[in-house]
């Protein structure tokens, strides 16, 4: 048991607590304007406590932390909060933002269902008295942790003005928790590894924890990605007696940041030594049904999953892309063996059950390939560990290790352009690369910037398993050397660092949010808008700046592009608090109060909608 809680960030971001946080004084990366770009005047970069826009532009709050989801729920007195309440309201730490249209099959740009997902919390921020060390944490605070996780599903509406709010007795509104059942479906469903004390046929599991990116589906699901799910477990590793399960167990670095498991078993190792393995999954949500339960799909392997980008490939096959974000962790894609039959909606439910999941190798000549993670092939057999596919997919970080891909610098989202149909991966940094660990697709060692890969797949087919590829863009300032940046070879642009969120727009630019300048460049996390074609490519130009202490998730738009959601995760974080050299941020003298500033309220993440006051399209 840790002896107090450690900053996620700083685990997370091994050695970047020497990095000291300045909150005050003047932003000292000022050259941020892009001089003649069209449609808005770029911002710069800002420590301001606040969330800037351009000028001509206005932003909504359209669901907080604490705001009733389910009809009959109260609104947030973070003073009297139980779990029960916090299971009828929004949760903690938004991030993955999906809009899909009402009535489903619509477009509609006015009318949707917002489909969020709650990564962590925060309880230094969420609870008035705490000390900060886990063994003080009560049972009633675990439960609330646990409610303020998970995803939430609002009705939301357009105003005239171009303004969001959310309808407070929609049918639709829905919370999944971390403690709401779920199934398990696909190869690993029923494999003995997968059983528990809970479930004896290996096919249910309660909740689902750490949601951090995903995707929506061509028939109306969400795929919400479970991330950093080794951060639950107590007990220890080394006390796991079965040694197959001990291995994976390591190699996905299951430990204990929370304190979960002094008041719920299940989180115990040595009491449940299964549990861990039931986590770190893609689950599917059919927010149109409020009574369907979602279901974690094994098909797509068990990894800290970071996007589950959806794409429909000429002949029907779904592919989804998929990070695993860990330093020298791996770039993945699925292929259903089935196709998408847009007059079968309960056959689509079914399409990411069964398929083919690959891993990539980026060779240092501009080409690659995806690399097929299947039983009995290669590497993959009994004399490796491996007893099934199931095991396969349970442990794909060792089947990826085995087959040589590429260990990347942290993969994050992973967006598809809509004309071009070229694939860019985001690499968000990697300061443990060491100088004789470079290679093309990960060439700067000590990344503290990140960079974008360019990808695409042989002959424009996305089911194909060789692609080429190129540094989009490499984050940092490309007028500091030291940085070694790129923009395709633009000086006069708007910098930024440590992207993790992307999204197209419909006219092909993409949309880039960043999760960690604070560290890197002393600024605010932000939006920036990065032309893909044209004479125009590679430059950035920065567009949101967020209030201190935030990163910003979710990017989505209305199908009409008039609306550019995002998620202000974790606003008033102290990164590095622990370290003693960083600001502290607490629920009594937080960083930030963003978005309500009253003095009795702490900082809530929140879900902004983003429009032109003229009411245009937004970027254009
Ligand atoms: Fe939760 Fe990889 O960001
Ligand atoms: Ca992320
Ligand atoms: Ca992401
Ligand atoms: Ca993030």
């Amino acid at each position: 048991m840790l002896a107090r809680y450690l900053s996620r960030r700083r685990l997370l971001e091994e050695g970047m607590a020497g990095l000291v946080l300045a909150l005050a004084g003047p932003p000292p990366c000022s050259r941020a304007q892009a001089a003649g770009s069209p449609g808005f005047a770029a911002l710069t970069h800002s420590t301001e406590d606040r969330l800037l826009v351009p000028a001509g532009y206005a932003y909504s709050v359209v669901v907080r932390w604490g705001d009733p989801v389910i009809p009959g729920a109260p609104g947030l007195d973070p003073r009297t909060q139980t779990p029960r309440k916090q299971a009828l309201q929004f949760g903690y730490n938004c991030d993955c933002v999906g809009f899909l249209p009402l009535p489903r099959g619509a477009r509609s740009s006015a009318r949707g269902l917002l489909v969020v997902n709650h990564e962590y919390t925060n309880p230094g921020l969420m609870f008035p008295r705490w000390d900060g060390r886990i063994e003080r944490k009560t049972r009633e605070m675990v439960e609330i942790e646990l409610a303020a996780h998970g995803v939430s599903v609002v009705e939301a509406q357009r105003e005239a003005s171009g303004a969001w709010r959310y309808v407070r007795r929609s049918p639709y509104n829905r919370r999944l928790t971390g403690e709401t059942r779920m199934a398990i479906s696909g190869p690993a469903a029923g494999h003995p590894w997968l059983k528990s004390s809970y479930d004896s046929a290996g096919t249910l599991v309660r909740g689902t924890l750490n949601n951090c990116s995903g995707g929506t589906t061509p028939w109306g699901t969400v795929l919400t990605c479970e991330e950093n799910f080794h951060f639950y477990f107590g007990g220890t590793v080394e006390g796991v007696t079965d040694q197959s399960i001990r291995a994976v167990h390591r190699r996905y670095g299951v430990q204990d940041l929370y304190g979960w498991a002094r008041h719920h078993t299940r989180f115990d190792m040595s009491r449940e030594p299964h549990e861990p393995l039931r986590f770190g999954w893609v689950v599917e949500v059919d927010p149109y049904d409020p009574s369907s339960v979602p279901v974690k799909r094994t098909a797509l392997g068990r990894f800290k999953h970071e996007a589950a980008t959806v794409v429909l490939a000429r002949r029907g096959h779904v592919v989804v892309y998929s990070g695993d974000d860990e330093p020298f962790e791996y770039l993945y894609k699925f292929v259903s063996a089935g196709r998408y039959d847009p007059a079968n909606r309960a056959g689509n439910l079914r399409l990411l059950d069964a398929g083919t999941l690959y891993v990539a190798r980026f060779r240092d000549d501009g080409t690659g390939e995806w690399l097929p993670l299947r039983f009995g092939q290669g590497p993959l057999i009994p004399a490796n560990g491996f007893a099934s596919q199931a095991e396969v997919l349970i442990n794909a970080r060792r089947a990826a290790d085995l087959l040589g891909a590429t260990k990347m610098d942290r993969p994050e989202d992973v967006a598809v352009h809509p004309q071009t149909g070229k694939v860019y991966a985001v690499m968000t940094n990697n300061i443990a690369r060491g100088a004789d660990q470079v290679d093309r697709a990960n060439p700067r060692p000590d990344n503290r910037f990140g960079h974008i890969i360019e990808l695409s797949e042989e002959a424009g087919e996305h089911t194909a398993t060789r692609f080429r590829w190129g540094i989009f863009i490499a984050c940092g300032n490309p007028n500091n050397p030291h940085h070694r940046a790129y923009y395709q070879g633009h000086k006069d642009v708007s910098w930024l660092a440590t992207p993790d969120n992307v999204a197209f727009d419909a006219a092909g630019r993409l949309w880039i949010t960043t999760d960690g300048q604070p560290a890197a460049i002393k600024a605010n996390d932000g939006v920036y808008v990065v032309e893909t074609e044209g004479p125009g490519r590679g430059l950035a130009r920065m567009f949101l700046s967020g209030p201190v202490g935030c990163e910003v998730c979710g990017p989505a738009f209305t199908p009409d592009n008039r609306t550019f959601f995002v998620a202000i995760q974790h606003p008033g974080e102290a990164p590095y608090e622990e370290s003693g050299r960083g600001k502290a941020s607490t629920f009594a003298n937080p960083i930030s109060r963003f978005p309500d500033y009253r003095a009795d309220m702490p900082p809530r993440p929140s879900v902004v909608a983003i429009y032109r006051q003229d009411g245009g399209k937004v970027g254009s």
